[in-house]
C-alpha cells in the first residue's frame, strides 16, 4: 500500500471532469479553454484525497465523485486566474501555456468564471445513497473555503503582500487562505457525508491543515529549487513579482524542516484517525519532499 493507490482515482476524476463540460451545450470556444485546463494534467491532489477519507471512512468513493470533481474544477479556476497577467502574470502552467496564453485574457477570465459556476451545479448533483442535508453541508464547506474568507481572501493578501516585507504571522494566514482551505475542505466533505463522528472528523482535518500548510511552503521551495520541466510552470516567479514566501522569509533550509515538522504532525495526526491509514501516511511523506 503507498500513497500511488491515492494516485489511482486520478482517471476516473479526470473522465467524469471532461464529461461535465463536453456534454453542455455552450460556446465552443469556452468549452475548448475549459477543457484545455481541466484536462492539462495536474497532481489532482485534492479530489484524490477526498475519495480516499471517504473510503477510509468505509464508504464507496463512486458516491462522492461529483464533489471531489467540484473542488478540482474550484481549484483549477484559480490557476487559471492566478496565471493572468493581472495576478502572477506566468506564462507557464500544468506543461503547457497558460490559459491566457492560448485563449486571450477575456476568455481566460470566463473560463474561470464558468468552472468556479460548474462546480456548484457539479456538486448538487448528489448520488442517490448520500443524505441531502448532509450535501446542503458539504456544499456550505466549498463555498465558504474557495471564498472571500479563504482561498479569495488569500489571493487578495498574497497580491497586497507583494514589494512589501510582512511578518511569518501574516504569510501563515495568506497560506491559509489561499491554499490549505481548499486542502482541508476535502477532509470536511467526505466526514460530513460519511456523517463521521467530531473528534474522526477533527483528526481529518488536522492531517489536511498540516499537508496543506506544507504544501504551500514546498510549492516556494519549488519556485526556488525545482524544476520547470516536472513542475509544469516556471521557477523564480515568485522573487520575480516581489513575493513574500517562506524561502523569502526563513530560507531554503528552516522551510524544508517547517515542513518535515508539518509532515510529521500530519502522520501523527492520520494513525489516530483512522486504521486504513497507510496510504495517507506515504502521501504525506511524498509531498514533503515532491518534486512536481
Ligand atoms: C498549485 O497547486 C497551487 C498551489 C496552491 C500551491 P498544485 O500544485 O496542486 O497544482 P496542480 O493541480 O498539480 O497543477
Ligand atoms: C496559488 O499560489 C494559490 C492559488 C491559486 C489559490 P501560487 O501563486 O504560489 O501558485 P503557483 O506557484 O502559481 O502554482
Ligand atoms: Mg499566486
Ligand atoms: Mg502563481
Ligand atoms: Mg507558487
Amino acid at each position: 500500500m503507498s500513497y500511488k493507490e491515492i494516485f489511482s482515482y486520478k482517471a476516473l476524476i479526470e473522465s467524469e471532469l471532461e464529461k461535465r463540460v463536453v456534454q453542455r451545450d455552450a460556446p465552443e470556444i469556452l468549452k475548448k479553454a475549459m477543457l484545455y485546463s481541466l484536462s492539462a494534467g495536474g497532481k489532482r491532489i485534492r479530489p484524490c484525497l477526498m475519495l480516499e477519507f471517504y473510503r477510509c471512512l468505509g464508504k464507496n468513493p463512486d458516491e462522492i465523485l461529483n464533489f471531489a470533481c467540484a473542488v478540482e474544477m474550484i481549484h483549477t479556476y484559480s490557476l487559471i486566474h492566478d496565471d493572468l497577467p493581472c495576478m502572477d502574470d506566468d506564462d507557464m502552467r500544468r506543461g503547457k501555456p497558460s490559459n491566457h496564453k492560448v485563449f486571450g485574457e477575456d476568455t481566460a477570465l470566463l473560463a474561470g468564471d464558468a468552472l468556479l459556476t460548474l462546480a456548484f451545479e457539479t456538486a448538487c448533483d448528489i448520488d442517490e445513497n448520500i443524505d441531502a442535508s448532509r450535501a446542503l453541508k458539504a456544499v456550505k464547506y466549498i463555498a465558504d473555503a474557495s471564498g472571500l474568507t479563504k482561498m479569495v481572501g488569500g489571493q487578495v493578501l498574497d497580491l497586497q503582500a507583494e514589494n512589501k516585507q510582512i511578518s511569518i504571522e501574516e504569510l501563515e494566514k495568506i497560506q491559509e487562505g489561499k491554499t490549505a482551505a481548499l486542502l482541508k475542505v476535502n477532509a470536511f466533505v467526505a466526514c460530513t457525508l460519511a456523517n463521521a463522528d467530531k473528534n474522526t472528523t477533527k483528526l481529518f482535518v488536522d492531517y489536511c491543515d498540516c499537508i496543506g500548510r506544507a504544501f504551500q511552503i514546498r510549492d516556494d521551495i519549488l519556485d526556488v529549487i525545482g524544476d520547470e520541466k516536472s513542475l509544469g510552470k516556471p521557477i523564480g516567479s515568485d522573487e520575480q513579482m516581489n513575493k513574500n514566501t517562506y524561502v523569502s522569509l526563513l530560507g531554503l533550509e528552516k522551510s524544508q524542516q517547517l515542513v518535515d515538522e508539518l509532515t510529521d504532525c500530519a502522520v501523527k495526526a492520520i494513525k489516530k484517525a483512522t486504521e486504513n491509514s497507510e496510504n495517507l501516511c506515504s502521501l504525506a511523506l511524498k509531498l514533503a519532499n515532491r518534486d512536481f
